[in-house]
């Protein structure tokens, strides 16, 4: 049995969707369990040719012989909801997908005072999803939950019952965090965060798993790293030396310009201690290397690549075991047997 966080390590698209993806094709844990803010976020997924973008059915949804869950914590946009359903028909989602009755709700009213709030899409630059205002109304006690919503009676359950049960039954549970560390609530960089802690404990509290059932923090990082939105980022480089480099990105849900900056060890160092990490994923390590693309073995990295990798071992005091060379799920390095 074993009970698996996976987190963003620094400003979100990390590249999370690709990692969970990865991992939930390659270990098929029962329960793939969302956690995080809700619909603000866009993992993106490549399988056998295909992209995706997702915002809030679990990315692993890949591997067809998972239950999808989406933990208490998260707030759902029923639209976006119903749209993913319809997206990923192909992968059976509608069959295996189910809400926690007690999880936040957006409406369009929610949405609307996000993008026409100056403070939030000016100031903060907030991805205008209605998370903000929603998780707002949560805290003021105002807002309406899953319950309440008829569409969704068809997809209620206890999902913090569904993954204790599944633990106590010897199965195993994958958790995927959404966002980063640097924009957590508490300890990101406020005010230009999101609407709620992203690190490790509260993506447990989200499905309702206690923290002495969690046996592994999985912390993603890029290669670089990337920032969309407003707000201090210490390592920023100028978009002509991320252009030089190779390194320009656009996000998934709002099609912004994403800033670029250099690895920063600093931050590292912090995000794992705070996600109690026990393992890193660098993602990316082929656009920052072009001579590792898609190579699945570790030993034909160049030395500066693995003098990278090691620094940030050295760094951080948490062991590499995931290194991904490029967006489909075969481009990877897994190192993970190598810790038993
Ligand atoms: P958030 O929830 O927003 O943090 O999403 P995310 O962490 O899943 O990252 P997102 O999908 O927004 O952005 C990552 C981008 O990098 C996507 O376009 C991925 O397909 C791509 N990607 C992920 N891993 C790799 C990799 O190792 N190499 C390359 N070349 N691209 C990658
Ligand atoms: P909000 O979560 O939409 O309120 O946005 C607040 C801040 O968090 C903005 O800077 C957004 O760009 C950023 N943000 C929220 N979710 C994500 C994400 O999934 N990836 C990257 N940035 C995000
Ligand atoms: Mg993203």
């Amino acid at each position: 049995m074993t009970c698996s966080i996976l987190v963003g390590g620094a400003w979100g698209d990390e590249g999370k969707g690709k990692c969970i993806t990865y991992l939930c094709n390659k270990d098929k844990p029962d329960i793939i369990a969302r956690a995080g803010v809700g619909p603000n976020a866009g993992h993106s997924v490549e399988f056998n040719g295909e992209k995706y973008g997702l915002r809030l059915i679990p990315s692993g949804f890949v591997q067809t012989q998972s239950k999808l869950l989406i933990g208490a914590g998260v707030l759902v946009d029923p639209n976006v909801f119903a749209h993913e359903l319809d997206y990923l028909s192909k992968y059976n989602v509608a069959e295996r997908t189910f809400i926690d009755p007690r999880c936040g709700i957006i409406s369009q009213d929610h949405i609307d005072r996000d993008k026409s709030s100056k403070h939030l899409s000016e100031k903060i630059g907030s991805t205008g999803s209605g998370c903000g205002p929603a998780n707002s109304d949560r805290v003021l006690r105002v807002g309406k939950r899953a319950e309440d919503i008829p569409e969704l009676a068809d997809y209620l359950e206890d999902v913090s019952i569904a993954c204790n049960d599944t633990l106590n039954e010897g199965g195993d549970v994958f958790i995927e965090g959404s966002q980063g560390f640097a924009l957590s609530l508490f300890y990101g960089s406020y005010p230009y965060v999101t609407s709620k802690d992203t690190t490790a404990s509260s993506f447990a509290a989200d499905v309702g798993i206690g923290p002495t059932n969690v046996d592994e923090v999985i912390n993603v990082f890029k290669a670089y790293i990337t920032r969309v939105g407003e707000g201090p980022f210490p390592t920023e480089m100028s978009q002509e030396r991320a252009e030089a480099l190779g390194i320009e990105e656009y996000g998934v849900v709002t099609g912004r310009r994403r800033r670029v900056g250099d690895f920063d060890f600093e931050l590292a160092k912090e995000s794992c201690r705070i996600n109690g990490a026990t393992q890193i994923a660098l993602t990316c390590v082929d656009r920052l290397y072009p001579d590792c693309a898609r190579t699945q073995d570790y030993s034909v990295l160049s030395a500066e690549t693995k003098e990278f990798i090691s620094q940030v071992e050295q760094e951080t005091g948490v062991p590499v075991t995931i290194i991904s060379t490029g967006p489909d799920l075969k481009d990877t390095i897994d190192l993970r047997d190598e810790l038993l």
